[in-house]
């Protein structure tokens, strides 16, 4: 697996050409996120001392003051008035965009593949789960596909798509296998529903004979809007995964919602 400088080195080696994907917009905001929020990384749930982490602050005038401040820094680097609340909301709270698919085709083959920009404002180096075979994503010609999009550094530590796979090879249906991988993960925070409220994650799972499941830790990043998945077997639908947990997922580091 290449990442990073060794990855652009291969490529260019390659002949691939070097070019800027980042539109000016999307530098903006990236400008926003280095002068308002870049304290964002440091040690995660998983650190003895996770609640010192990050102290948001605690009254509604400290949210008005600091996105006064925050739309001020925004029109000196020149961001649009009209985009400006859109910066400040994306700065706050990361845009995710993973997407995985699994298909089986009528000779009976699997596929799968799991594809993400991964989490907004990571820093240079970080691998998510998506790219790693047995975490993101995971097919065996003889047993199922199945793949995840949620916290990656958390579906690392399970190897989630390829345990779901084990477990239906050992006999669970995709139901049951799902919710094992997702009950492995609760029990890497000994059940603790205030560090494991930040976690988001949901799987998708499809077996060989065609049955599927997709579950989720939480109903989804919102109350009423729950986690979906599209199923396409003769007729195209959404359907709601199956949660673990009632409520839905927090932001990490937490963050009170501000409207917009
Ligand atoms: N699941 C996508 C990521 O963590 O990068």
């Amino acid at each position: 697996m290449l990442v990073g400088e060794g990855a652009e080195r291969f490529a260019v080696a390659q002949g691939f050409q070097r070019e800027t994907l980042l539109t000016e917009k999307s530098r903006k905001e990236w400008l926003l996120w280095k002068e308002t929020h870049s304290d964002w990384w440091g040690p995660g749930i998983a650190s003895r001392d996770w609640r010192n982490r990050f102290h948001p602050p605690a009254h509604a005038e400290e949210w008005e003051q600091r996105i006064r401040r925050m739309q001020e820094i925004a029109a000196d680097i020149g961001i649009p008035p009209e985009l400006r609340m859109e910066a400040i909301r994306s700065v706050i709270f990361p845009p995710t965009g993973t997407i995985h698919c699994s298909t089986l085709n009528e000779k009976g083959e699997m596929s799968g593949c799991t594809t993400t920009a991964g989490l907004a404002w990571k820093i240079p180096g970080r691998v998510g789960d998506s790219a790693i075979i047995g975490a993101g994503c995971f097919t065996d010609q003889d047993v199922g596909s199945a793949g995840a999009t949620g916290s990656g550094e958390e579906n690392v530590k399970v190897a989630g798509a390829h345990t779901i796979i084990e477990n239906m090879r050992h006999g669970m249906s995709p139901f049951e296998a799902g919710m094992d991988a997702l009950n492995r993960l609760v029990r890497t925070y000994n059940s603790d529903k205030e560090r494991l409220q930040f976690i988001d994650m949901t799987y998708y799972i499809l077996r060989k004979d065609g049955a599927y499941a997709a579950v989720s830790l939480w109903e989804g990043y919102e109350l009423g809007k729950p986690h979906q998945i599209a199923v396409h077997d003769g007729t195209r639908r959404l359907e709601k995964t199956v949660n673990l947990f009632p409520g839905a997922s927090q932001d990490w580091p937490p963050v009170r919602k501000v409207a917009s």
